[in-house]
Formats: structure tokens, C-alpha cells, sequence
């Protein structure tokens, strides 16, 4: 292979050289091409520029490939659980025992919020959607916590880390009680992580919680399926974010906002909505899939499609064999499945879908179990937030170590040449 590659420009040659990733992925390094050549490059939704050198998560779009730090998600989701993948992603390497004792004791020593939050929470109204105030919550929480964390120092790292694992899954669950109503619970150390946070959300003021080792499981899975993905949009704003040196918890924050687009962690709410829509629409598939290939209807099926996967999802596999089971398990007959499985059998079959290499992705069954679950459609992106937050502290984390610059692109102008300014009565 050469380790260059040679531009030619207004008569001149000028040499980049290429760098190979631990998986033969190459790149080419633009770093001096301004200072060398003029030239700046564009790519609008960075389609092809790699922001950084990542060690933690590798994907191959066109093999359907996923792995956290060297391991695959098919066996990461069928071995680990969600605690150990979040050790996994942000440290580097697998827990023994001892490591994770001690990282789940760490993290339940801090897992009170303030009481004081509670009354930014009453503020919100019961109608507000649950990623406003998940990453509101998440904003706030710096102002409790205002020490910044000295990024040369392991232990302030950790310390930070250990803080927003305690906390957020409290402020999760907190945003579900407050738009069902319910009196705010706290955690019970006895619990399993994952265990823990199901019974913050759900557990009845007149009840003792009860776990349901299905449910656990099912959640545990989704929570890893969702643990990280590379530089996608929400990932690349928390490390973008934290590269001006702002603070975990406020890059943390504007990662979910980002994460809380339609067309990104957004699309699992759209997704059950559209399947509900179809469903109360009679349940016709087909007018859907036309709707989905008119250029003139702005109608996408939710879903399907993804930036980097044009072969499989490998995600999706996975959550879609765990939606029978949990459905089966949980004796709980969908409809709203064998719409999805209708939808997804006439997409692989048309011509439309497969010459564009659109597949299911992560968030087209993970709805489905959300609601097996009982949790409201509205929490879907908050649940995959939940999922993701190992992954954004692994990054950004990552970013910070390797001492990245801040991240500021470049553009073209395309507006106005210089003009003289007009006085306002000869406009
Ligand atoms: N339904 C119908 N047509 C689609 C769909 C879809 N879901 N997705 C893409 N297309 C079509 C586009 O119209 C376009 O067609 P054209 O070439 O005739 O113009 C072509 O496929 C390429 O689509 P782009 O939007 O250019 O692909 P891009 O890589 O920019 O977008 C995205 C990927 C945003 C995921 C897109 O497929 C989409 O909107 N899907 C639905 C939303 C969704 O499910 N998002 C979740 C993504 S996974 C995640 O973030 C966790």
C-alpha cells in the first residue's frame, strides 16, 4: 500500500500522507493541505471526514460489523451486562470482579441528586416532552456540581464519571415519574445497576418493587445495543462540545439535545408512532411503502436506512430477535409487530429500498420492547439516551486524554462580495 497519496493543483504536486487504522481503514491526512495548497475541503454532514482517531468503537458499514473496543455486539449483548460494557467503553478493557464491584460501589455512593433539583423538575410541565427535561436536568446538574474536573488527574476523571453514571439514571427517572404523576423513588443499593434504575422508574407507591428477570434482561440488552456507535451526530456534538474544554456534564447535555432529532435517537418514538398510524389507518402496509417512495411526500418510513450501514444493522438483528422472545415471554400479542415485520419484508423485497441499500436500523423493533416494557413512547429517546451515555463519556473522555484541538470547521462563503452599507430610508 502507499503511504501517500499525491494532489495535483494549478501545476503543482503536493504529497499527504495516508494513515491505516488498526483495521486497514485509510485515511487521508489533510492537516497542512490549507497551509500547503489554499485549498480547503468541503463535505456537508461530514459523509467522508474523520474528526479523529477513535479507539473504542469499530463499524463496517458494509459488513454489518459492530465491536466496543475489540468485541462484538452480538456477543457483548448475549455475555456482558450493561455495567461492564460501560466499564468496557469508557476504560478500555473488560472488569474482573474486583474492578467492577468497586466501580458499582463508586457509582452507588454518589447516586443522590440534590433536593433542590426537585424543584427545577416541578417547574417543567407535566406535558413537556421528557428529552426537554432529561437534558435540562442534565444542564442543571453542573450547577450542583460546579467543580470542573482537572482532565490530567485520573482520579478527578473518575470521579466525574463515576458521578454522572449515579446521577443520570436518577434524573431518567424522575422525568418518567414526573409525566406519569408519580412521587419521585429513590434507588436501593441491593439492586444491579439495570435493576436498580428499572425499579427508580416503575417501582408503585402501595408496592414492594418486585424485579422480573425478563424485563432486566430485555433492558440490559437494549442498554448495550445502544452503549455507542462511533462518531454519529449526538457522540460528535458531545466531543465537539467538550473540545472547548467545557465540562462532561454540559457536553453530556448537548449531546442529548442532538440525540433528540427525528432523525437520529429520535426516530424510535417516530417509529412506533408511524407503526400506531398504520395500524389505526387499517393496517395497509402498502400505502405506506408508497408514501415512503413518493419524492413528493415528505413521508419517510422511520426506521429504515442509515448513514454508514448500507448492508444490515447489526443492532437491529439483535433487538429483533429479542422483541419475539420479550413479546413471547411477557405473553403479550403485538400488533404493532407483524406490522413492523410486514413493512420490513416488503422493504427488503422492492427495488426502491435495496438499490438504496436501506435496511432496518437500531430503532426499528427497540419500540416495539420499550412499550412491552410499559414505558411511554414519549421516553423511548430518553431510554436510548440512558443506553448511550458510557459511549459519550468514553468519547469524550478519549478526546480530552488525546488533547484534541478545539473543533471548529471550515466553510465556503457563498453570500454577498463586499457592498457599501444603504441608510435605512433608501432601502
Ligand atoms: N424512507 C424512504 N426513503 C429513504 C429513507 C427512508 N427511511 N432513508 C433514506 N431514503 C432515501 C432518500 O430519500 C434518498 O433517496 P434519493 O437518493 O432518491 O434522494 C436516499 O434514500 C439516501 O438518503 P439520505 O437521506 O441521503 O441518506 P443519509 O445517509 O443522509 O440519511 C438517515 C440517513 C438520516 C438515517 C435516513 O436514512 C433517514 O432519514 N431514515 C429515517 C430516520 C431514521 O430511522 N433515523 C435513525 C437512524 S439510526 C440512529 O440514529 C440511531
Amino acid at each position: 500500500m502507499s503511504d501517500k497519496v499525491t494532489l495535483e493543483f494549478n501545476g503543482n504536486k503536493y504529497d499527504f500522507p495516508v494513515v491505516e487504522g488498526t483495521e486497514k481503514e485509510q485515511a487521508i491526512d489533510i492537516k497542512t493541505l490549507r497551509s500547503a495548497t489554499g485549498l480547503t475541503t468541503i463535505d456537508p454532514g461530514f459523509k467522508n471526514t474523520g474528526s479523529c482517531e477513535s479507539a473504542i468503537t469499530f463499524l463496517d458499514g458494509e459488513k454489518g460489523i459492530l465491536r466496543y473496543r475489540g468485541y462484538s455486539i452480538e456477543e457483548l449483548a448475549e455475555k456482558a451486562d450493561f455495567l461492564e460494557v460501560a466499564y468496557l467503553l469508557i476504560f478500555g478493557e473488560l472488569p474482573n470482579d474486583e474492578q467492577l464491584a468497586k466501580f458499582h460501589s463508586d457509582i452507588k455512593k454518589e447516586s443522590h441528586v440534590d433536593e433542590e433539583m426537585k424543584k427545577i423538575l416541578d417547574g417543567f410541565p407535566k406535558s413537556a416532552h421528557p428529552m426537554g427535561v432529561l437534558s435540562s436536568l442534565t444542564n442543571a446538574l453542573i450547577a450542583f456540581n460546579p467543580s470542573s474536573v482537572n482532565v490530567s488527574s485520573e482520579s478527578d476523571m473518575y470521579h466525574a464519571i463515576v458521578r454522572i453514571l449515579a446521577k443520570f439514571p436518577v434524573l431518567v427517572a424522575w422525568t418518567l415519574r414526573k409525566k406519569k404523576g408519580l412521587p419521585l423513588d429513590y434507588g436501593d443499593d441491593s439492586l444491579g445497576y439495570v435493576e436498580n434504575i428499572h425499579k427508580m422508574m416503575f417501582k408503585r407507591p402501595s408496592e414492594e418493587y418486585k424485579c422480573n428477570k425478563i424485563v432486566i434482561d430485555a433492558l440490559d440488552k437494549l442498554l448495550i445495543l445502544h452503549a455507542d456507535h462511533e462518531q454519529n451526530c449526538s457522540t460528535s456534538t458531545v466531543r465537539i462540545v467538550g473540545s472547548s474544554h467545557a465540562g462532561l456534564f454540559a457536553s453530556l447535555s448537548a449531546g442529548i439535545s442532538a440525540l433528540w432529532g427525528p432523525l437520529h435517537g429520535g426516530a424510535n418514538q417516530a417509529v412506533l408512532e408511524m407503526l400506531e398510524a398504520i395500524e389505526a389507518d387499517g393496517g395497509d402496509t402498502k400505502k405506506y411503502m408508497a408514501k415512503a417512495k413518493d419524492k413528493n411526500d415528505p413521508f419517510r418510513l422511520m426506521g429504515f436506512g442509515h448513514r454508514v450501514y448500507k448492508n444490515f444493522d447489526p443492532r437491529a438483528k439483535i433487538i429483533k430477535v429479542a422483541a419475539d422472545e420479550v413479546l413471547n415471554d411477557l405473553g403479550i400479542d403485538d400488533p404493532i409487530l407483524a406490522i413492523a415485520k410486514g413493512l420490513e419484508k416488503e422493504a427488503l423485497e422492492d427495488p426502491y429500498f435495496v438499490d438504496r441499500k436501506l435496511y432496518p436500523n437500531v430503532d426499528f423493533y427497540s419500540g416495539i420492547i420499550y412499550r412491552a416494557l410499559g414505558i411511554p413512547t414519549e421516553m423511548f429517546t430518553v431510554m436510548f439516551a440512558l443506553g448511550r451515555l458510557p459511549g459519550w463519556i468514553a468519547q469524550w473522555r478519549e478526546m480530552r486524554l488525546n488533547g484534541e484541538p478545539i473543533g471548529r470547521p471550515r466553510q465556503v462563503y457563498v453570500g454577498e462580495n463586499l457592498r457599501p452599507f444603504v441608510e435605512v430610508n433608501k432601502r
